[in-house]
């Protein structure tokens, strides 16, 4: 399959208030998932999906993130000069992994602001948006199983999942039409509805495809939810252009943007480890049978 999807757009510019005060003074995507910056979750799903360029849409207090991407002289000096080759090149391979740029969000304006900081980069191509909060766990990489579902209808892709209805108000909810057995046509879309008024239980994670039209939509929508500036909006209003696809992806979501998902998102990729797994595991077991 010839790869057209190669830029990819990660905004990193929120606060992390769900995560306080862990975050009061580092970047929430720096916490880490075992031994990796969640955030690094993120950026290995667009590099296993075939992207070459990546975009940080950065804020204050989120240097680190530029410093992790970026070489540790004086750290692989030390590294080379002890022997210590295996960590070396780990610390070496992060820099190394992919081309990074970066943007500040000198006001956070909200989600559909921070993608509209991408505009000169993306530069009339295609792109996918992964927001850190949703690392996803899955056989296929979330983004690249978009891919295939933008090949075949060359519009954009929005990830969905279902939820229970007393969540709506969590997420941006979308309705379609069943086209096949994972993806919607798009006819509506609602940012974070209270159950009342959510048009389905359709929730949208963290990851989309979009194109250059999204940028026109975003330079008029308005302030919506929480008078922030929201991409759910601006993609409803791509809906009057062409057509939106929202697509039921395969694998595990967490939210690590708040203490249940972080934790359970440590848990679950732990016990996946084959140096941590079984000790873990017994572990659990041991702590859980003396709750009972
Ligand atoms: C953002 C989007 C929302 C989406 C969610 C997925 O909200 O605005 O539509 O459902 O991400 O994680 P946030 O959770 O960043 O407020």
């Amino acid at each position: 399959m010839k790869n057209i999807l190669k830029k990819a757009v990660i905004p990193v510019a929120g606060w992390g208030t769900r995560l306080l005060p862990a975050t009061k003074s580092q970047p929430k995507e720096m916490l880490p998932i075992v031994d990796k910056p969640a955030v690094q979750y993120v950026v290995e799903e667009a590099i296993n999906s075939g992207i070459e360029d990546i975009l940080f849409v950065t804020g204050r207090g989120k240097r680190a993130i530029e410093d992790y991407f970026d070489y540790a002289i004086e750290l692989e000096k030390e590294l080379e000069e002890k022997g210590k080759t295996d960590l070396l090149q780990v610390v070496r391979g992060i820099s190394e992994m992919v081309k990074f740029f970066y943007v500040r969000q000198k006001i956070a304006k909200g989600l559909g602001d921070a993608v509209f900081h991408a505009k000169d980069f993306v530069n009339n191509e295609p792109f996918g948006v992964l927001l850190a909060d949703d690392i996803i766990d899955s056989q296929t990489p979330c983004l690249k199983q978009m891919e295939e579902v933008f090949e075949r209808y060359h519009s954009p892709v929005i990830a969905v999942m279902e939820v229970p209805e007393s969540e709506t108000y969590l997420y941006g909810i979308v309705s379609g039409e069943r086209i096949e057995h994972n993806t919607y046509r798009v006819n509506d879309l609602v940012e974070k509805p209270d159950p009342a008024y959510a048009p389905s239980n359709l929730a949208i994670v963290g990851r989309y495809i979009l194109d250059s039209k999204i940028f026109n939509a975003l330079q008029n929508t308005l302030p919506g939810k929480g008078g922030e500036i929201q991409l759910t909006d601006a993609i409803r209003d791509l809906l009057q252009e062409e057509e939106v696809y929202a697509y039921i992806f395969e694998g595990n979501r967490f939210d690590v943007g708040e203490k249940e998902g972080f934790l359970k998102a440590n848990i679950a990729f732990a016990l996946k480890r084959k140096d941590l797994g079984e000790e873990i595991k017994k572990y659990i077991k041991e702590i859980t049978e003396t709750l009972d």
